[in-house]
């Protein structure tokens, strides 16, 4: 079982905090279209005939693609790979685009999941990020996606916003699940080095919330989000009745992906492999018939490390014996010492074999792993 990732490079502006690569060049859609068109063909045999159970649109923003042009990729899809039915198909969209005749047009393209990006249900906030929607849009889109039928809705929302207050997170959560979505990803702010939130906050004129508010509002979510019956599988993603995004968790457990566009990630179970991030570029490359892309091949070494860094911060944990069996007697004994000092330090907890995070060891997770890591 495998999936496909699509990466939809395109923004109509960009959002203040992203370091996702983007380009607001529009004008290059059709060509890279077609350029998109040729990676699905000269990359069909990657997942090795494996069925495909996954399938998800990221950006970017895919949502600024038509219906016709959305179908004509499936159609390329499903020419090319064989897509289990009953498969999962995410789009992620920015709330203005999501009216209601666009959302029928997602439908009948087959998508059955959304995952929107509303990030904060405060305009100030809203306006502070550059986002392009209001909080109003935001509340109505998710409305219609489900009166359009869409059954599998997914929100993010970021907290740890400069201005943020423990108030306005609680708010943006009531909110959130008061909306009949089944999943949510609350993701804390980073400061990515390239964005304007970075350069303002070097500059001095944008102030970092304290890590005092951040760990609050981490508490927050944690409690807010297990009253309303969302379950944290993962750091940042929550999950009622099990609704869990099936695309996001087959990478956490180390299954297959091919991913197309550009700077989009593929892994066939051996190595890794990145295409480049920049569109240009990447129709070049098509209408050369090559692609520019770098591989790693993974040592058992890198392989253990992957397992540790993608596992460790969802529910389903890291096992010792499965460190044993897949990694050798060297990995399990490097994990075995440091899984027994997070444990006394209660970081870490340990159930039937399985080590997860206990919530302050949330807090630390960075450094805990980076002990984990062989080099
Ligand atoms: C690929 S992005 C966005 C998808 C879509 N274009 C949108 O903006 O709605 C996926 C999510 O990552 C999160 N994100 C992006 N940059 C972030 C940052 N610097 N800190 C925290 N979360 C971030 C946002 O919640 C965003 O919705
Ligand atoms: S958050 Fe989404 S819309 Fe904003 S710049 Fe990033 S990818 Fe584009």
């Amino acid at each position: 079982m495998a999936g496909i990732y699509i990466h939809i490079p395109f923004c109509r502006r960009k959002c203040y905090y992203c370091d996702f690569y983007k380009t607001t060049n529009t004008g290059l859609t059709e060509n890279f279209l077609a350029a998109l068109g040729h990676e699905i063909i000269r990359r069909n045999d990657y997942l090795q005939g494996e069925k495909i159970k996954t399938i998800y649109f990221g950006g970017g923003t895919p949502s600024v693609l038509t219906g016709e042009q959305l179908s004509l990729i499936m159609e390329n899809i499903y020419a090319n790979f064989q897509v289990e039915s009953g498969a999962e198909i995410t789009l992620e969209a920015n709330p203005d685009d999501l009216e209601p005749e666009y959302l029928q047009t997602l439908k009948n393209c087959g998508i059955n999941r959304l995952s929107i990006g509303i990030q904060s249900f405060h305009d100030e906030h809203l306006i502070k990020m550059n986002r392009r929607h209001t909080a109003a849009q935001a509340v109505e889109c998710v409305e219609n996606a489900f009166e359009a039928g869409f059954s599998e809705l997914s929100i993010d929302l970021i907290y740890g916003l400069p201005g943020l207050s423990a108030g306005q997170w609680i708010e943006n959560l009531h909110q959130a699940f008061r909306l009949p979505v089944n999943h949510l990803s609350a993701y804390h702010l980073t400061y990515h080095e390239g964005t304007p939130f970075y350069t303002w906050l070097k500059k001095g004129t944008l102030k970092e919330l304290s890590e005092k508010k951040s760990i609050e509002q981490f508490n927050i979510l944690l409690d807010e989000s297990a009253k309303a019956g969302f379950e944290q599988y993962e750091i940042s993603n929550f999950a009622r009745n099990e609704k869990y995004s099936r695309h996001n968790s087959s990478y956490w457990q180390g299954e297959k992906y091919l991913g197309l566009g550009p700077s989009a990630h593929s892994f066939n179970g051996s190595s890794r492999r990145w295409n480049v991030a920049h569109t240009e570029a990447y129709i070049k490359g098509a209408e050369k018939n090559i692609s520019y892309f770098e591989e790693e091949q993974l040592s058992e070494k890198e392989k253990y490390n992957e397992y540790i860094l993608t596992r460790i911060r969802t529910k389903w944990g890291i096992s010792l014996h499965e460190i044993e069996i897949r990694f050798g007697e060297a990995c399990a004994e490097n994990a075995s010492g440091i899984l027994r000092k997070y444990v006394a330090a209660k970081h870490l907890i340990e159930k039937n074999g399985i080590y997860t995070f206990t919530r302050q060891g949330f807090f630390i997770s960075d450094t805990i792993i980076s002990d984990f890591m062989i080099i």
